[in-house]
């Protein structure tokens, strides 16, 4: 196995961001009745969600998003950096995380913390994740597009099988505490989609501030933001020129990249994981 992975508890993570450790934080973290979760299987909607959740806690300030990088704005739980960083969020705190349900922390399970769920079409996952792998030196090369679609619906990728991590989330404990959101309304009505999350989170916004979130939270726009586009990370590390992180950031790009028999080997297999359970596969017409 290459030295690029750890396992943990069955799921391959990235060395280059979790270690022993920083898992025995993750596991021991005292989640507060206030924190917010955005969790995402990876390629889903992450880096925008760090760009969202503090603009609508501080009432559309840009000063955050304009002076942290979105790592430290809204740590991942399980990295490395969390324990850095944490003590420096200020309460409400907002945090990612791409763990399946029944890892999170104990504390979790008791607080009435909030979580926001981004779900995306799969094949745009595995498009997405695809060109990471081209472009970050910390993962393994994808092979081709055919091999890499092997090995996603395998689950022999970074936090595992994408039809695992979207079950445990849509389990019936979290009621309330629970906001779905996919990628694709939020491509489609970004601004629609602020105002639900901060409906959510008890915040509502103005219908001013709600265009000025949403416009600074665009593709175009968070493109151009330093502290959000990955552009401060070496290039030996992330190399833009072999495809940018935030990459083209639409809906339905699987179908440049699938073949109509891929494609239906694909769906077959979502279907078959997700026989049994009332889970829709929206993106199927
Ligand atoms: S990661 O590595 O898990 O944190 O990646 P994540 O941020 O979840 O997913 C990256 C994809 O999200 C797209 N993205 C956006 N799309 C539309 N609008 C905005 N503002 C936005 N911000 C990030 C990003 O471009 C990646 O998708 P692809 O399809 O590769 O473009």
């Amino acid at each position: 196995r290459s030295d690029r992975y750890l396992e943990y508890n069955g799921l391959p993570l990235p060395t280059v961001s979790h270690s022993e450790a920083s898992l025995k934080y993750f596991e021991t973290f005292q989640v507060q009745d206030d924190d917010t979760f955005a969790i995402t299987y990876p390629k889903s909607g992450t880096t925008w969600m760090q760009e969202i959740l503090p603009l609508i806690l501080n009432g559309g300030d840009l000063t955050p998003v304009q002076t942290i990088p979105n790592w430290d704005r809204v740590p991942w739980l399980e990295e490395t950096r969390a324990a850095l960083v944490m003590d420096k969020i200020p309460a409400p705190r907002t945090m990612v995380s791409h763990m399946p349900y029944h890892l999170m922390p104990a504390s979790f399970f008791s607080s009435k913390a909030k979580v926001i769920y981004v779900t995306r079409n799969p094949k745009d996952v595995v498009v997405s994740s695809f060109y990471f792998h081209q472009m970050a030196s910390f993962l393994d090369d994808p092979g081709s597009f055919d091999e890499f679609v092997d090995k996603f619906l395998a689950g022999q990728v970074l936090f595992g099988k994408w039809t695992d991590h979207v079950k445990s989330w849509r389990n019936t404990d979290m009621k309330e505490r629970i906001l779905h959101i996919t990628y694709e309304e939020m491509v489609q009505d970004l601004q629609g989609a602020v105002q639900c999350i901060s409906q959510f989170l008890g915040r509502e916004l103005s219908a001013e501030t709600l265009e000025h979130v949403a416009n600074h939270c665009c593709f175009k726009n968070m493109k151009k933001n330093s502290m959000s586009n990955y552009s401060l990370v070496p290039q030996d590390i992330m190399d833009s020129k072999k495809s940018p992180f935030l990459r083209k950031g639409t809906a339905g790009d699987w179908k440049n990249h699938f073949s109509p028999v891929l494609e239906a080997k694909f769906t077959s297999a979502i279907r078959e994981d997700m026989k049994g359970t009332n889970i829709e596969l929206y993106w199927d017409d």
